[in-house]
């Protein structure tokens, strides 16, 4: 196995394995390089449903998938892998997020103890659009003028768990119309990484956040200030996908988005989590 650093910010691509075969050695050398460069990619990978489940199980317990639009955590959580597709069979779509851009965000970043990695495999993918982009928070945090640094180091994140990354409601949840009343959790707006010790910036998403604390009107102007920073293309590297992709990144110190893409195209995506920890400062 060979780890080739990607030439901008962040990720690395892992050469030379076929994750279906991976021992212990190769699943410790994987895991050091996901802590090294955030975010990995393997290209060629031959997986079912129930080998990427396999797999992702090899580095922690696995996480149930989050709420959608199409049902609840309690009605998806038996089963630990979560289909993001546009594709519907017999007029029923069988996952979730559609063709829609999905905004910048940290995976379920609204529960107390948020997964510390997302998996996600690629099975179709459309001819072009549906790109899924990666930005370092850690080098955002470097980054950061002092004085938006200041105005947040202290500061918590309320983190929304009504809306998804396409803003649709999740089943089960209301429409949002106060960002201080939002369910889901909150957690310091800067956080140590528990493994590598590095601190970075965790805001999880713009839509429903609020800065505890805030009258909105401040909160909401300086997560637009901080969010307009977190979006700079120098912290990010965008896959354009293959079938057959597999990537793997670290929740803790990453936000991702995705491109919207045609709706008449085909684009089925399998994805695990694993269970986290508390975030702490
Ligand atoms: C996600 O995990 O947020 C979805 C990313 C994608 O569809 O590429």
């Amino acid at each position: 196995m060979e780890v080739l650093p990607k030439q901008g910010a962040v990720g690395a691509e892992v050469i030379g394995i076929d994750v279906t075969k991976s021992d212990a050695q190769t699943v410790a050398a994987i895991r050091a390089a996901w802590l090294k460069h955030g975010v990995l990619l393997f290209r060629g990978q031959n997986l079912t449903p129930e080998g990427l489940a396999a797999f992702s199980a090899q580095f922690g317990e696995l996480e149930p998938p989050p709420a959608s639009e199409g049902g609840t955590r309690e009605e998806l959580g038996n089963q630990p892998v979560w289909y993001i597709s546009n594709v519907k069979e017999n007029g029923q779509a069988i996952g979730s997020l559609g063709n829609a851009e999905a905004e910048w965000h940290t995976d379920m970043s609204y529960l107390p103890e948020p997964p510390t990695t997302s998996i996600l495999f690629a099975q179709e993918v459309p001819p072009s659009g549906g790109n899924t982009s990666f930005a370092d928070m850690e080098a955002a945090l470097d980054a950061l003028d002092d004085d938006l640094r200041k105005a947040i180091a202290h500061r918590t994140v309320h983190h929304d768990s009504s809306t998804t990354s396409v803003g649709e409601t999740r089943r089960g949840h209301d429409a949002v119309f106060d960002v201080t009343t939002a369910p889901g959790a909150s957690h310091p707006a800067l956080r140590t990484h528990p493994e590598t010790g590095r601190v970075s910036l965790y805001l999880g998403r713009r839509r429903h956040a609020w800065i505890e604390g805030m009258a909105v009107g401040e909160s909401e102007a300086l997560l637009d200030r901080l969010w307009e920073h977190c979006a700079e293309p120098t912290f990010a590297w965008e896959h354009v996908w293959r079938a057959g992709d597999l990537v793997m990144w670290d929740n803790r110190r990453m936000i991702h988005r995705r491109d919207a893409f045609d709706p008449t195209t085909r684009r089925i995506m399998l994805r695990t989590q694993l269970c986290g920890d508390r975030p702490f400062k």
